[in-house]
C-alpha cells in the first residue's frame, strides 16, 4: 500500500530535524530514502535488535521501523516509518542542543582532551551531570556497540539525544541507524568491494575506528549489548521483506553488502574483558 499525506505538510529540514525528507501523519514519522537504501538499513536493524536483550536487560529502548512506499513529489518513493516515541509533554534534546543551550563549547573542550577515551569519557560523564542519568554512560557504549556491529557512521551529535519533560530527562529510544549496512550508496558505492568499504568507514562522533571507539567505551562502562551472532541465513531472511520494495536488478547486491558488513563486523571487536 503506498501512502498519501493527507497534509502534505513536510517537517522543517532543520538541522536537528537530520537531513532525510521527513513527514509526520497520523502519529508517525515517515522518512524518505535520501541516499540509497536508508530505509531497508532502518528497517532490519530494528528487526535485528529485537533479537537481544537489551529492552528486558537494561532501561533502553530502540525505535522500531518498518518499510514504507509514500507517494511524494508525483512519484512512488521507498522509505521507512516509526510510531511517534514522545509521550505527552516530552520533547527530544539532541546532546548538540543540550550542549549549545548549557554555554558549552563542545567542539574546543573535546579537541583540547588528550584522548578518544578521555574525550567518550568526557562525553558519557557530563551528559549524565547535567542531565541526572546516571547510565547515560552505559546508554552511550550501547548506542556505539550497536552502531559498530551495524556499521553505522552517522553517530553525530544530533544523532544521539535525551528526552525531557517539566525539567526532567529520560533516555531517548535509540533512533536513526539509517546510515548503517552501507546503506549511502554515494558515499559507499555499489561497485566497490564491501570488504574495502567496511574497513576504511569511519566511528562518530569521534572520527576513530568502530572498534576502538566501542573497545574505549566498554573498557570504561563495561559491555552492554547481548546479542548473539546472526548466521546468513538468518540475515537473508531478515532481509527478504524490505528488499522487496527495491528494484529487482538492485536486490542481490543490497542483499550481499548487508550480510558482508553483519558477518565481518560481528566478529569484531576481539573480545577484551
Ligand atoms: N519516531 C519518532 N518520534 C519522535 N521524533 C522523531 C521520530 N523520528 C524522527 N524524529 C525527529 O526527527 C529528528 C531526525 O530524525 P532522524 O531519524 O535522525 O532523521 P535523519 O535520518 O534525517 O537524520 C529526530 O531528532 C527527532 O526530532
Ligand atoms: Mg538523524
Amino acid at each position: 500500500m503506498t501512502v498519501q499525506f493527507v497534509t502534505n505538510e513536510k517537517v522543517a529540514e532543520t538541522s536537528s530535524k537530520g537531513n532525510q525528507e521527513k513527514w509526520q501523519d497520523s502519529g508517525r514519522w515517515y522518512k524518505l530514502d535520501q541516499f540509497g537504501y536508508e530505509g531497508l538499513a532502518e528497517t532490519v536493524i530494528s528487526r535485528l535488535l529485537e533479537r537481544s536483550s537489551m529492552e528486558t536487560d537494561t532501561p533502553f529502548r530502540f525505535v522500531r521501523y518498518r518499510m514504507e512506499r509514500m507517494h511524494v513529489h508525483g512519484r512512488d518513493r521507498n522509505g521507512c516509518s516509526s510510531a511517534d516515541f514522545l509521550r505527552p509533554g516530552e520533547s527530544i534534546i539532541t546532546l548538540s542542543h543540550l550542549f549549545k543551550r548549557e554555554g558549552h563549547a563542545l567542539r574546543d573542550v573535546l579537541a583540547r582532551l588528550p584522548s578518544d577515551k578521555k574525550r567518550i569519557a568526557w562525553l558519557a560523564e557530563e551528559t549524565a551531570a547535567l542531565t541526572g542519568l546516571a547510565l547515560f554512560p552505559q546508554y552511550l557504549t550501547l548506542l556505539f556497540e550497536v552502531d559498530a556491529l551495524f556499521l553505522n557512521d552517522d553517530r553525530h551529535l544530533n544523532n544521539i539525544a535525551v528526552l525531557e519533560k517539566d525539567g526532567r530527562f529520560d533516555y531517548c529510544p535509540i533512533f536513526d541507524n539509517g546510515a548503517g549496512l552501507l546503506s549511502n550508496v554515494q558515499i559507499a558505492p555499489m561497485e566497490i568491494d564491501p570488504a574495502a568499504l567496511i574497513r576504511s568507514a569511519k566511528a562518530r562522533p569521534f572520527n576513530t575506528t568502530f572498534n576502538r571507539q566501542v573497545i574505549h567505551a566498554r573498557n570504561l562502562y563495561g559491555r552492554q549489548l547481548h546479542i548473539e551472532a546472526f548466521s546468513e541465513e538468518a540475515l537473508r531472511r531478515a532481509l527478504e521483506e524490505p528488499l522487496s520494495y527495491y528494484a529487482q536488478r538492485d536486490r542481490g547486491l543490497i542483499a550481499d553488502r548487508v550480510c558482508q558488513t553483519i558477518l565481518t563486523r560481528q566478529k569484531e571487536p576481539k573480545s577484551r574483558k
